[in-house]
C-alpha cells in the first residue's frame, strides 16, 4: 500500500501543520506559525485554539494544492491525538474527524512524541534511516526524554525529566534575559557569537538516565539578580556570552545523559529528535561523538525538528500499512505517553 496518499493534520501547540505523504515521500508540508504569542513570552492555550480555528482550512488546502493532488485521492487522514494543549488538539481531531467523514476515508490517530522520533524515517530526513534499536534524545518544548526505540511501534522511555523540558528551559531561561517567545533559536544563534566558557552554572546530579532543568534555571536568575544590582546593563553587555555559556551548559547536561545511556546498553545507534533538535550545539556535539565514540548518528533535518505535520503524516502511513485504523468516537487527550499509545484497542477496518 505504499502508493496510498495520506493527509497529516498537527495541532498540538502553536503550529497549524498540514501534510501530505506517498510512500514515505513528502509532498507537502506546510505550517502556519502562530506570532501572536511572542508577545506574551509563551503560549496562550486560547488564543492558539483560536488561531488554529482560523489557520486549518487554508493550511490543509494549500497542503493539497503543494501536493499536487486533489482532496479525492486522500486514502486516509492522521491527526495529533495528543499529547498537546487540550484546546488546540481538538481543533485538528475534530476538523479531521469531519474531513474523514466527509471523504469516507479512514481517520488515524498519532502519538506527538512517536511522531517526532520517526520523523527520521521519512526519506529524505537521513541519507539512510536508523537502524533499530537505536537510542534516541526526544527534547522538545514540553519533553525530554531517552527512548530506546526497538521497532516503529515498540519504545521504551528509559529516563525523563522530573520537572522542566529542556525547551522550557531555554525559554524560560531566554525569558530572564529578556529575550522574546520561543527563546531556544534566539539563543542558539547569540550562542554563536558568544564564549561558551565566559560564565559556568551547575549541573544537576540526578539518578539514572533522568533530567532535572530546574535548578540551572533557578541558578541563571539569581546570578542575573546579583549582577544586574551591581551593573544595570550586565545583560545587554554581557548577552552573546551569558547565552553561549547557557547553551554548552545545557547541551552537556542532555548529551552526559546520552552518553551514558548507549554505553551502558552498548547502543551506537544515536539519534535526537524534537524543537531542541534543531540546536546548532546539540548537533555539533552529537557530531563530535559519531567521531569519538563511534556513533552512528541521526539528526532530523530542520523542517522535521519544530511541530510539523510532516512526521504525523510519516506515523498515519506506518499505521495505514498495518491497517490500524482509529473510529470516530475517538477524543484528543492532552497527556498521552508513547507506551500507552501503544496499548489501545486497534480498530481494523477493511483498507
Ligand atoms: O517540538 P517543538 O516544536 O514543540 C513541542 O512539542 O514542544 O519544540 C519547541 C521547543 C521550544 O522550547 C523552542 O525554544 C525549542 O524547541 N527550540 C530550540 C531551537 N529551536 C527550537 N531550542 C534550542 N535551540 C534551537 N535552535
Ligand atoms: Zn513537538
Amino acid at each position: 500500500m505504499s502508493d496510498s496518499i495520506i493527509l497529516g493534520i498537527e495541532s498540538s501547540c502553536d503550529d497549524t501543520s498540514a501534510a501530505i505523504i506517498q510512500g514515505n515521500k513528502i509532498l507537502s508540508n506546510i505550517a502556519a506559525n502562530q506570532e501572536i504569542h511572542n508577545e506574551y513570552g509563551g503560549v496562550v492555550p486560547e488564543l492558539a485554539s483560536r488561531a488554529h480555528q482560523q489557520n486549518i482550512i487554508p493550511v490543509v488546502q494549500k497542503s493539497v494544492s503543494k501536493a499536487n493532488i486533489q482532496q479525492k485521492d486522500i486514502s486516509a487522514i492522521g491527526f495529533t491525538r495528543g499529547p498537546g494543549l487540550l484546546g488546540s488538539l481538538l481543533v485538528g481531531t475534530s476538523f479531521a474527524k469531519s474531513l474523514a467523514m466527509s471523504l469516507k476515508v479512514p481517520l488515524i490517530e498519532v502519538n506527538h512524541l512517536q511522531a517526532h522520533i520517526l520523523a527520521h524515517f521519512i526519506d529524505d530526513a537521513n541519507p539512510l534511516p536508523p537502524k533499530f534499536p537505536f537510542l534516541c534524545l526526544t527534547v522538545s518544548g514540553g519533553h525530554t526524554m531517552i527512548v530506546v526505540v526497538k521497532d516503529y511501534f515498540d519504545m521504551e522511555i528509559i529516563g525523563k525529566t522530573i520537572d522542566d523540558a529542556a525547551g522550557e528551559a531555554f525559554d524560560k531561561i531566554g525569558k530572564i534575559f529578556g529575550l522574546d517567545y520561543p527563546a531556544g533559536p534566539i539563543i542558539d544563534r547569540l550562542a554563536k557569537l558568544g564564549n561558551k566558557d565566559a560564565f559556568q552554572f551547575n549541573k544537576p546530579r540526578i539518578e539514572n538516565y533522568n533530567y532535572s532543568f530546574s535548578g540551572i534555571k533557578t541558578s541563571v536568575l539569581y546570578f542575573i539578580q546579583k549582577e544586574v544590582q551591581k551593573n544595570p546593563d550586565f545583560i545587554a553587555e554581557n548577552l552573546n556570552d551569558l547565552c553561549a555559556s547557557v547553551q554548552k551548559t545545557l547541551v552537556e547536561i542532555l548529551m552526559n545523559k546520552l552518553e551514558k545511556a548507549a554505553k551502558e546498553l552498548n547502543i551506537n545507534e544515536v539519534a535526537i529528535a524534537g524543537g531542541v533538535s534543531a540546536n546548532s550545539g546539540l548537533r555539533e556535539a552529537m557530531q563530535k561523538n559519531a567521531e569519538k565514540l563511534g556513533w552512528n548518528i541521526y539528526i532530523p533535518k530542520f523542517e522535521y525538528t519544530t511541530d510539523n505535520a510532516a512526521m504525523i503524516a510519516m506515523v498515519a502511513k506506518l499505521k495505514f500499512d498495518r491497517g490500524e485504523f482509529t473510529d470516530l468516537s475517538v477524543s484528543a487527550t492532552s497527556r498521552y505517553d508513547i507506551e500507552e499509545s501503544f496499548k489501545k484497542e486497534v480498530v481494523i477496518k477493511d483498507k
